[in-house]
């Protein structure tokens, strides 16, 4: 697909589908309608004074063959009050707008900035709409496969630059690339291909990419992350991928950890059946990070980025690791496994303490940890949690500039506390309430004085409905914010 930026203004375009905003308004004092009258030849007033289209954020109409446009047909996509405009909302709005008429046979798109996004704001959010939008997780179906038939979108956005409409097609292809990892099944894509699929993205952006086999891990006493694999048919990995752009030793080094469990049924506590299908999504943390390098890699920030990505299946059976067992870690600590099902923070114990060994000065982590947090969240806002306030702001700016929202919670020794275990170090799991806390209390004690942020993405990896800019399915959170992050610690 080619992404342009253009001089010409939208009606001069010629182009299967023109996109233009239109902020709501009262009544006929829509923003902009004496331009969109010009256009649509008068149309544009008569829809409002029908109420037929009102710009109200997410809604869209469709003029065809507009009088004062070149374009094939006018699409005007709302925007909602101007006061409440923001990157995200323009991301959004465009990326509803495409949605519908995404499978109408349109190859070329051209679209106008929304009025009042920057230019490099505005370019984002339309090409990051735009493509976002574009996804489909039908690449199973050997029939009736929603296709889009989208070729060029040609952009005009003032005063944008070539370099950030590269680093938004750049990002948001590659969080496309992170849910097309995410809507694969267990089957498809245990461990060892996740591993592989890994390291040929990898190898085609230029990046070093180590597998760590199971040997391997015995070797360096992973016994938190071998534990969790002991039942599956399905060997673990440890996918390590480094980012290394020359003269950035010795300085910042951002380590980004993510949970890849390529199908979590709880092992021996093992889970209800129903909707236990979409836990082929519990390696969403995985995904994003390999998506993260991706785009990483293609916008090549001053700063060195590793990341870690321990991937297993979690399954019961003869050889499973049974509630009681303990496990020790590579970083010594011994853990009790009460639950076998909170097996994400034991993967990921280990895994903090191996991007702690390469040198790692900053660490996230993504992970679909806790149900937890969706009864705390819901599906909105990704929870974050810290043990460095100078880090977690860093961070939590980051998913702001990125449009992907997260919301600071606690942490302290009141929850520590409720880790204790009579016989080892620590217990996998804390008391019923306060779940995701609990757990990324688990994960403090390993991320130790480095500063860290943990991410639990179990409410935001996954739409179970459709919305208007996406199907249901991956969202590929989290992949726009380390991008951004990454950038910004050059
Ligand atoms: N992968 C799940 C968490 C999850 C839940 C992800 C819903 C996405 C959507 C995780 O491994 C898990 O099972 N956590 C347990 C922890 C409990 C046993 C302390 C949970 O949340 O129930
Ligand atoms: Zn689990
Ligand atoms: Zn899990």
């Amino acid at each position: 697909m080619q992404f342009n930026l253009t001089e010409t203004a939208l009606e001069d375009i010629a182009a299967d589908v023109a996109i233009g905003f239109v902020y709501e308004g009262d009544g006929d004092t829509i923003p902009g309608s004496p331009y969109w009258d010009t256009v649509t030849g008068g149309l544009f007033s008569e829809m409002v004074a029908r109420g037929e289209f009102l710009g109200k954020y997410q809604s869209s109409a469709t003029v065809h063959r507009p009088v004062g446009a070149r374009a094939g047909r006018m699409l005007l996509a709302g925007c909602g009050p101007p006061e409440k405009a923001s990157f995200a909302r323009w991301r959004d709005c465009t990326g509803s707008a495409w949605r519908s008429v995404r499978s109408s046979g349109a190859r070329s798109v051209a679209v106008l900035v929304p009025y009042g996004s920057d230019s490099e704001d505005g370019v984002r959010a339309v090409a990051e709409g735009i493509l976002l939008a574009d996804y489909q997780p039908d690449t199973h179906k050997t029939s009736d496969r929603a296709k889009s038939s989208l070729e060029s979108v040609t952009i005009r956005a003032p005063g944008a630059t070539q370099a950030d409409l590269d680093r938004a097609v750049a990002t948001a292809a590659a969080q496309n690339r992170a849910r097309e990892l995410v809507n694969e099944p267990g089957n498809l894509l245990p461990p060892k291909v996740l591993a592989r699929r890994a390291s040929e993205l990898a190898g085609q952006a230029g990046l070093e990419c180590e597998v760590l086999d199971v040997d391997r891990l015995r070797s360096l006493g992973m016994g938190a992350l071998l534990g969790v694999a002991r039942a599956s048919a399905e060997d673990p990995v440890l996918i390590m991928i480094r980012y290394r752009p020359d003269g950035a030793e010795g300085g910042t080094h951002l380590g980004l950890v993510g949970k890849a469990v390529t199908f979590d049924t709880g092992g021996i506590s093992i889970k209800p059946s129903a909707d236990m299908h979409l836990m082929k999504h519990d390696m969403a943390g995985g995904a994003a990070m390999i998506g993260a390098m991706l785009a990483i890699a293609e916008l090549r920030p001053n700063v060195r980025v590793t990341a870690v990505i321990p991937s297993v299946e979690n399954m019961p059976g003869g050889a499973a690791q049974r509630p009681g067992d303990i496990v020790s870690t590579r970083s010594g600590t011994t853990v009790e496994v009460l639950n076998t099902d909170a097996e994400g923070r034991l993967i990921l114990a280990d895994a903090l303490a191996l991007a702690k060994e390469e040198g790692c000065t900053h660490l996230v982590d993504a992970a679909t940890l806790t149900g937890a947090i969706v009864v705390a969240l819901g599906m909105t806002y990704t929870g974050l949690f810290s043990n460095d306030e100078a880090w977690r702001d860093r961070v939590l700016k980051a998913a702001g500039a990125a449009g992907e929202k997260m919301w600071p919670m606690p942490l302290g020794e009141e929850y520590t506390k409720q880790l204790k275990s009579p016989v080892a170090d620590l217990a996998n799991i804390g008391p019923r309430w306060g779940g995701a806390v609990t757990a990324a209390a688990f994960l403090e004690h390993f991320a130790g004085n480095t500063p860290w942020v943990h991410l639990d993405i179990a409410g935001t990896a996954w739409y179970e409905k459709p919305l208007p800019h996406a199907p249901v399915g991956p969202s590929g959170v989290g992949v726009a914010t380390f991008v951004e992050l990454a950038l910004g610690m050059e």
